[in-house]
């Protein structure tokens, strides 16, 4: 992939979308964290690889997010991503905070051109037939798939599959430990995304045993796809 990336912002490595690629296929759990004090971002990540997790989604939903990212890709065995990512200059402020790949609810073709520019591996939400085409249309192969359950879950996603045989699906919303093996099972779902390992009341209470107990539950369930 093709760094194009502005020299005075911070920049992207060679081969981003392999080390993506590889940090989300090493577990297919990608948790979604809505965090809303950055102090609590390096116990978290600590948490997180304590479980066994290499990649994880932070989201530009609280003013804590970029600090959260700053802080988190500090650690080299964890791969930080931002999520919901709606406008250019938040892709900006994740890059510039070291976030390697970003997330989006939807399709805005402004937020996929501006990653493809970074050179940012970049997952945009693709909740129908239509989405998918402008995802294949801008060049990329893999999408969110948001909210999963709300739209039809794993039937949805089989429906969409069969005439979009290349494209794969990161459903998010709804996911957890207790479905989580039924997408997974099927080829056209890369990850799963998630807030159930990373639930709020958690991150608040600082209960990070519960993190790390909730990861290595959901990475064993992938694992025994
Ligand atoms: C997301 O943004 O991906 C969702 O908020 C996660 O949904 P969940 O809370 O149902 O896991």
């Amino acid at each position: 992939m093709t760094n194009v990336h502005d020299s005075e912002q911070k920049s992207v490595p060679a081969d981003a979308a392999g080390d993506v690629h590889a940090a989300i296929s090493a577990g297919r759990i990608l948790p979604v964290v809505v965090l809303e004090d950055a102090r609590a971002a390096e116990p978290l990540a600590e948490a997180l690889t304590a479980g066994g997790l290499r990649s994880v989604e932070v989201t530009f939903r609280t003013d804590a997010a970029a600090d959260a990212i700053r802080a988190m890709s500090a650690r080299a065995d964890l791969l930080v991503g931002a999520g919901t990512v709606l406008t250019p200059a938040q892709v900006d402020d994740a890059v510039e905070a070291g976030a390697r790949f970003v997330v989006s609810p939807g399709f805005s073709p402004r937020v996929v051109a501006h990653c493809q520019e970074l050179g940012v591996p970049v997952f945009p939400g693709a909740a129908t037939a239509t989405e998918i085409q402008f995802a294949l249309d801008a060049g990329l192969d893999t999408v969110k798939f948001f909210p999963a359950e709300q739209l039809g879950g794993l039937a949805m996603i089989k429906a969409l599959a069969a005439p979009f045989r290349s494209v794969r699906f990161i459903p998010t919303g709804g996911v957890n430990t207790g479905n989580l093996a039924d997408y997974l099972a099927h080829p056209a779902v890369f990850a799963v995304g998630g807030t159930w390992m990373v639930a709020p009341d958690l991150l608040a209470a600082g209960r990070w045993d519960e993190v790390t107990r909730r990861t290595a539950a959901a990475l064993a369930a992938a694992r025994a796809v």
